[in-house]
Protein backbone atom coordinates (compact mmCIF):
# COMPACT_ATOMS: atom_id res chain seq x y z
CA UNK A 1 0.00 0.00 0.00
CA UNK A 2 1.52 3.22 -1.00
CA UNK A 3 2.02 5.93 1.33
CA UNK A 4 1.15 9.04 -0.08
CA UNK A 5 2.77 12.86 0.63
CA UNK A 6 1.65 16.54 0.20
CA UNK A 7 2.55 17.65 -2.74
CA UNK A 8 3.69 21.11 -2.29
CA UNK A 9 5.53 22.01 -5.64
CA UNK A 10 8.42 24.72 -5.37
CA UNK A 11 6.93 27.94 -6.95
CA UNK A 12 7.39 29.46 -9.37
CA UNK A 13 7.49 26.50 -11.94
CA UNK A 14 9.34 27.08 -15.28
CA UNK A 15 8.95 25.47 -18.87
CA UNK A 16 10.71 27.39 -21.91
CA UNK A 17 9.03 30.22 -22.06
CA UNK A 18 6.54 29.99 -18.89
CA UNK A 19 6.62 30.67 -15.61
CA UNK A 20 3.53 28.82 -13.68
CA UNK A 21 2.34 30.23 -10.05
CA UNK A 22 -0.44 29.69 -7.82
CA UNK A 23 -3.39 32.44 -8.57
CA UNK A 24 -3.25 36.02 -6.29
CA UNK A 25 -5.72 38.29 -5.51
CA UNK A 26 -4.18 40.62 -8.26
CA UNK A 27 -4.44 38.22 -11.25
CA UNK A 28 -8.34 39.10 -11.31
CA UNK A 29 -8.29 41.06 -14.53
CA UNK A 30 -5.90 38.62 -16.32
CA UNK A 31 -8.65 35.40 -15.45
CA UNK A 32 -12.01 37.90 -16.04
CA UNK A 33 -10.11 38.17 -19.81
CA UNK A 34 -10.25 34.94 -20.22
CA UNK A 35 -12.65 33.92 -18.29
CA UNK A 36 -15.82 36.16 -19.17
CA UNK A 37 -14.76 35.29 -23.49
CA UNK A 38 -17.42 33.04 -25.18
CA UNK A 39 -15.39 31.29 -27.21
CA UNK A 40 -13.18 30.81 -24.74
CA UNK A 41 -16.24 29.30 -22.35
CA UNK A 42 -18.01 27.52 -25.73
CA UNK A 43 -16.90 23.85 -24.44
CA UNK A 44 -16.41 24.47 -21.18
CA UNK A 45 -19.18 23.77 -18.47
CA UNK A 46 -19.81 27.33 -17.21
CA UNK A 47 -19.24 30.79 -18.74
CA UNK A 48 -18.65 33.35 -20.29
CA UNK A 49 -18.67 34.26 -16.58
CA UNK A 50 -19.36 38.14 -15.17
CA UNK A 51 -17.33 39.62 -12.47
CA UNK A 52 -18.91 37.96 -9.47
CA UNK A 53 -18.46 34.78 -11.24
CA UNK A 54 -14.89 34.97 -12.12
CA UNK A 55 -14.28 36.41 -8.43
CA UNK A 56 -15.35 33.60 -6.55
CA UNK A 57 -13.01 31.28 -9.59
CA UNK A 58 -10.59 33.21 -7.96
CA UNK A 59 -11.09 32.76 -4.47
CA UNK A 60 -11.03 29.15 -5.30
CA UNK A 61 -7.80 29.02 -7.41
CA UNK A 62 -5.93 31.23 -4.77
CA UNK A 63 -6.37 28.35 -2.37
CA UNK A 64 -5.33 25.74 -4.65
CA UNK A 65 -1.43 25.63 -5.02
CA UNK A 66 -1.04 22.15 -2.82
CA UNK A 67 -2.52 18.45 -2.99
CA UNK A 68 -3.35 17.40 0.35
CA UNK A 69 -6.08 14.77 -0.32
CA UNK A 70 -7.96 13.14 -3.16
CA UNK A 71 -10.28 15.89 -4.96
CA UNK A 72 -7.74 18.54 -4.28
CA UNK A 73 -6.62 20.55 -7.58
CA UNK A 74 -3.44 22.79 -8.22
CA UNK A 75 -4.73 25.68 -10.04
CA UNK A 76 -1.62 27.45 -11.83
CA UNK A 77 -1.41 30.88 -13.63
CA UNK A 78 0.50 30.53 -16.64
CA UNK A 79 2.89 33.62 -17.20
CA UNK A 80 4.66 34.81 -19.70
CA UNK A 81 8.28 35.36 -19.13
CA UNK A 82 9.06 37.69 -21.77
CA UNK A 83 6.36 40.06 -20.76
CA UNK A 84 5.18 38.71 -17.04
CA UNK A 85 1.58 38.62 -19.05
CA UNK A 86 -0.89 36.14 -17.43
CA UNK A 87 -1.86 34.35 -20.34
CA UNK A 88 -3.25 30.70 -19.14
CA UNK A 89 -4.96 28.66 -16.72
CA UNK A 90 -3.58 25.22 -15.69
CA UNK A 91 -4.97 23.00 -13.29
CA UNK A 92 -4.00 19.80 -12.43
CA UNK A 93 -6.68 17.65 -10.15
CA UNK A 94 -5.70 14.55 -7.86
CA UNK A 95 -8.98 12.72 -8.72
CA UNK A 96 -8.84 9.07 -6.44
CA UNK A 97 -5.75 8.17 -3.92
CA UNK A 98 -7.18 4.96 -3.94
CA UNK A 99 -6.81 4.21 -7.81
CA UNK A 100 -3.67 6.53 -8.29
CA UNK A 101 -5.88 8.88 -10.83
CA UNK A 102 -5.95 11.73 -11.77
CA UNK A 103 -6.86 14.81 -14.37
CA UNK A 104 -5.57 17.81 -16.29
CA UNK A 105 -7.00 20.62 -18.04
CA UNK A 106 -6.44 23.93 -19.48
CA UNK A 107 -6.78 27.40 -20.72
CA UNK A 108 -5.31 29.78 -22.89
CA UNK A 109 -6.22 33.01 -23.51
CA UNK A 110 -7.15 33.34 -27.19
CA UNK A 111 -4.72 36.07 -27.88
CA UNK A 112 -2.04 33.81 -26.93
CA UNK A 113 -3.40 30.42 -28.56
CA UNK A 114 -1.22 28.09 -31.21
CA UNK A 115 1.69 29.19 -30.03
CA UNK A 116 2.23 25.95 -28.09
CA UNK A 117 1.77 27.01 -24.47
CA UNK A 118 -0.85 24.43 -23.73
CA UNK A 119 1.53 21.99 -24.76
CA UNK A 120 4.04 23.35 -23.00
CA UNK A 121 2.22 23.56 -19.67
CA UNK A 122 0.86 20.52 -19.97
CA UNK A 123 4.43 18.69 -20.10
CA UNK A 124 4.81 19.92 -16.69
CA UNK A 125 1.55 18.92 -15.04
CA UNK A 126 1.94 15.22 -16.14
CA UNK A 127 5.50 15.83 -14.56
CA UNK A 128 3.83 17.29 -11.52
CA UNK A 129 1.26 14.34 -11.49
CA UNK A 130 3.52 11.33 -12.58
CA UNK A 131 6.89 12.16 -10.41
CA UNK A 132 5.37 14.61 -7.80
CA UNK A 133 2.40 12.81 -6.95
CA UNK A 134 3.16 9.30 -8.37
CA UNK A 135 0.00 8.88 -10.36
CA UNK A 136 -0.88 5.58 -12.39
CA UNK A 137 -3.33 7.69 -15.14
CA UNK A 138 -4.31 10.79 -15.93
CA UNK A 139 -6.86 12.08 -18.23
CA UNK A 140 -7.82 14.70 -19.96
CA UNK A 141 -11.76 15.63 -20.92
CA UNK A 142 -13.31 17.53 -23.40
CA UNK A 143 -16.49 17.84 -25.43
CA UNK A 144 -15.53 16.09 -28.77
CA UNK A 145 -15.74 19.21 -31.03
CA UNK A 146 -13.14 20.73 -28.87
CA UNK A 147 -10.34 20.12 -31.55
CA UNK A 148 -7.87 22.31 -29.88
CA UNK A 149 -8.21 20.64 -27.13
CA UNK A 150 -7.63 17.04 -28.40
CA UNK A 151 -4.93 18.25 -30.12
CA UNK A 152 -2.95 19.37 -27.35
CA UNK A 153 -3.61 16.31 -25.60
CA UNK A 154 -2.46 14.21 -28.51
CA UNK A 155 0.53 16.13 -28.61
CA UNK A 156 1.31 15.06 -25.14
CA UNK A 157 1.22 11.57 -26.00
CA UNK A 158 -2.62 10.87 -24.53
CA UNK A 159 -4.54 7.96 -26.02
CA UNK A 160 -8.13 8.81 -27.16
CA UNK A 161 -9.86 6.03 -25.17
CA UNK A 162 -13.43 6.97 -24.93
CA UNK A 163 -15.81 8.47 -27.06
CA UNK A 164 -18.81 8.87 -25.30
CA UNK A 165 -21.83 9.85 -27.57
CA UNK A 166 -24.60 12.77 -26.32
CA UNK A 167 -23.84 11.51 -22.73
CA UNK A 168 -24.29 15.23 -21.01
CA UNK A 169 -26.90 17.53 -21.61
CA UNK A 170 -24.56 21.11 -21.11
CA UNK A 171 -25.50 24.48 -21.96
CA UNK A 172 -29.49 23.28 -23.05
CA UNK A 173 -27.67 20.68 -25.64
CA UNK A 174 -26.45 17.44 -25.96
CA UNK A 175 -22.75 17.24 -25.96
CA UNK A 176 -20.38 14.43 -26.10
CA UNK A 177 -17.47 13.65 -24.29
CA UNK A 178 -13.82 12.37 -25.56
CA UNK A 179 -10.94 11.08 -22.72
CA UNK A 180 -7.79 11.15 -23.43
CA UNK A 181 -5.45 8.98 -20.96
CA UNK A 182 -1.79 8.49 -20.42
CA UNK A 183 0.04 5.97 -17.78
CA UNK A 184 2.64 6.57 -15.81
CA UNK A 185 4.75 3.94 -17.95
CA UNK A 186 4.04 5.66 -21.09
CA UNK A 187 4.83 8.84 -19.66
CA UNK A 188 7.98 7.80 -19.05
CA UNK A 189 8.80 6.17 -22.16
CA UNK A 190 6.86 9.68 -24.43
CA UNK A 191 8.85 11.80 -22.00
CA UNK A 192 12.54 10.57 -21.85
C1 LIG B 1 -7.39 24.19 -25.88
C2 LIG B 1 -6.44 25.36 -25.65
C3 LIG B 1 -6.07 25.44 -24.17
C4 LIG B 1 -5.16 25.15 -26.46
O1 LIG B 1 -4.22 26.17 -26.09
P1 LIG B 1 -2.97 26.54 -27.03
O2 LIG B 1 -1.96 27.22 -26.20
O3 LIG B 1 -3.46 27.24 -28.25
O4 LIG B 1 -2.46 25.08 -27.42
P2 LIG B 1 -1.14 24.71 -28.26
O5 LIG B 1 -0.67 25.93 -29.00
O6 LIG B 1 -0.22 24.03 -27.34
O7 LIG B 1 -1.70 23.63 -29.29
C5 LIG B 1 -2.90 23.86 -30.00
C6 LIG B 1 -2.99 22.87 -31.15
O8 LIG B 1 -4.35 22.81 -31.61
C7 LIG B 1 -4.38 23.08 -32.98
N1 LIG B 1 -5.67 23.69 -33.26
C8 LIG B 1 -6.13 24.89 -32.83
N2 LIG B 1 -7.38 25.09 -33.28
C9 LIG B 1 -7.71 23.98 -33.97
C10 LIG B 1 -8.87 23.58 -34.66
N3 LIG B 1 -9.96 24.36 -34.73
N4 LIG B 1 -8.88 22.37 -35.25
C11 LIG B 1 -7.79 21.56 -35.20
N5 LIG B 1 -6.66 21.88 -34.54
C12 LIG B 1 -6.63 23.08 -33.94
C13 LIG B 1 -3.20 23.99 -33.22
O9 LIG B 1 -2.85 24.02 -34.59
C14 LIG B 1 -2.15 23.29 -32.35
O10 LIG B 1 -1.69 22.10 -32.94
P3 LIG B 1 -0.28 22.03 -33.75
O11 LIG B 1 0.80 22.40 -32.77
O12 LIG B 1 -0.21 20.61 -34.22
O13 LIG B 1 -0.39 23.04 -34.86
C15 LIG B 1 -7.08 26.70 -26.11
O14 LIG B 1 -7.58 26.54 -27.40
C16 LIG B 1 -8.20 27.17 -25.20
O15 LIG B 1 -7.96 27.82 -24.20
N6 LIG B 1 -9.45 26.86 -25.55
C17 LIG B 1 -10.59 27.34 -24.74
C18 LIG B 1 -10.65 26.64 -23.40
C19 LIG B 1 -10.75 25.14 -23.58
O16 LIG B 1 -11.57 24.65 -24.35
N7 LIG B 1 -9.89 24.41 -22.85
C20 LIG B 1 -9.85 22.97 -22.92
C21 LIG B 1 -10.93 22.38 -22.12
S1 LIG B 1 -11.04 20.62 -22.35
Amino acid sequence: MRTWSVVRPAYPLETERLLLRPFADGDFDALYAMHSRPDVARYLYWGPRNEEEVRAALVKKVASSELNSEGDFIALAGVVKATDEVVGDFVLQWVSAEHQQGEIGFLVHPDHQGRGYATEAGHLLLRLAFDGLKLHRVVGRLEARNAASARVLEKLGMRREADLVENERVKGEWQSELVYAILEREWRRSDS
